[in-house]
């Protein structure tokens, strides 16, 4: 808590905030955007809301486009070799290529972002059909990982975007309903680098970080600083290697990934219980705490809502901080390769990122590493 008021009192932004309103989407590059859609749909509850291939005139790529409270995930896959998707899945396995931010004005976002040194990669474009007008527009941030700026506040919700058309499977939902924060991971002594882009082209500031004693186990550490805009709708930890007697963690994803990319993405919900029960039901796995870890936490945390036995059962953990606690667990990696995963968090008045979970946390992530052959 103290390095939160430090950052905040001494790392303020360098430029005016880029408008953001939230999350837009997450954009994935799959290797088989059909079946990936059946693990988000029936694993994660996720409704699926629209389409594009070929039946719809797209003829490199089939995206699914997957929806449940606020978050909205895009699946896509490829229809030729050469295209750019499965050049990006053959690299890094699946993965997260887009994170989209909602903008009342694309071409200011953009333009204001590329004066102060973006790389673009898309320019503003307009694009229309029976539904309304859209504007995006991309600009590069970490490894091979884009931002799209997306204005729509001129096209119909019964339509994701130009390009799709609506699709209406249903599913029963589990309760996830926004996205909190979104991790990336990037190479040893990168994370100022990446710190500085996003303050100086987004006019973000440092939340809060952890240096390598804040996440240290036995084996290995990393550091992590976490960018925000003033109105915290939009959280972007950025997590480089630390130096420890194994590998880290974030060394691991890199190894794999090949590059810096997306590491997890945390989604919250307003009853974790509820969520947490109906994931493990449908099939999700999460990482796992040793009893202890219980055993410890009415001292660690005091007195909280929930039920600690029903935790326990779940998995979930939980962190006090000033404000308030929060519960959160992470699965698995969702992936072939150990790169990406999810985070499920719900807050009850804290505002951090489970700094008093890191070290049980990081020592189940670690035994699941040295079963992959890989601490
Ligand atoms: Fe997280």
């Amino acid at each position: 808590m103290v390095k939160e008021t430090v950052a905040r009192a001494t790392e303020s932004a360098a430029v005016d905030e880029i408008a953001i309103d939230g999350f837009d989407h997450v954009e994935f590059y799959v290797g088989n955007a059909l079946q990936a859609c059946y693990y988000y749909h029936n694993g994660f509850g996720f409704d699926i809301v629209g389409y594009r291939g070929l039946e719809t005139g797209s003829r490199d790529k089939v995206s699914y486009v997957l929806k449940q409270g606020n978050v909205n995930i895009i699946l896509t896959g490829a229809l030729s070799a050469k295209d750019e998707v499965a050049e990006h899945v053959h690299k890094h396995g699946d993965g997260v290529r887009t994170i989209g931010f909602r903008v009342r004005d694309t071409e200011t976002a953009y333009e204001t972002a590329i004066k102060r040194g973006a790389k673009s990669f898309s320019k503003p474009a307009q694009q229309e059909d029976e539904y309304g007008q859209m504007v995006t527009a991309s600009v590069h941030t970490y490894g091979d990982t884009i931002h799209t700026f997306v204005q729509r506040a001129g096209y119909s919700k019964e339509n994701f975007a130009p390009g799709f058309k609506p699709l209406e499977k249903k599913s029963k939902g589990v309760g996830l309903a926004a996205i909190d924060h979104v991790v990336g991971n990037v190479e040893v002594e990168r994370m100022e680098h990446w710190v500085d882009f996003y303050k100086q082209v987004f006019g973000f500031y440092v939340y809060q970080y952890f240096d390598a004693d804040d996440i240290s186990t036995q084996y290995s550490a990393l550091i992590s600083k976490v960018m925000a805009n003033k109105t915290g709708t939009i959280k972007l930890p950025i997590n480089e290697p630390a130096i420890g007697i194994r590998k880290s963690q974030i060394q691991e994803y890199l190894d794999y990934y090949l590059a810096p990319g997306v590491q997890h993405i945390a989604i919250a919900t307003k009853d974790i219980i509820s969520t947490v029960d109906a994931l493990h039901k449908r099939g999700i796995e999460f990482l796992t705490v040793p009893r202890a870890y219980y055993d410890a936490l009415p001292e660690r945390v005091g007195q909280i809502d929930e039920d600690i036995e029903e935790l326990a059962k779940l998995g979930i953990l939980v962190d006090r901080e000033s404000d308030g606690y929060l519960l959160q667990i992470f699965t698995k990696p969702v992936e072939d390769r150990p790169t990406l995963f999810f985070e499920v968090i719900q807050r009850k008045g804290a505002h951090g990122f489970g700094k008093g979970n890191f070290k049980a946390l990081f020592e189940s992530i670690e035994r699941e590493q040295a079963n992959r052959g890989n601490l």
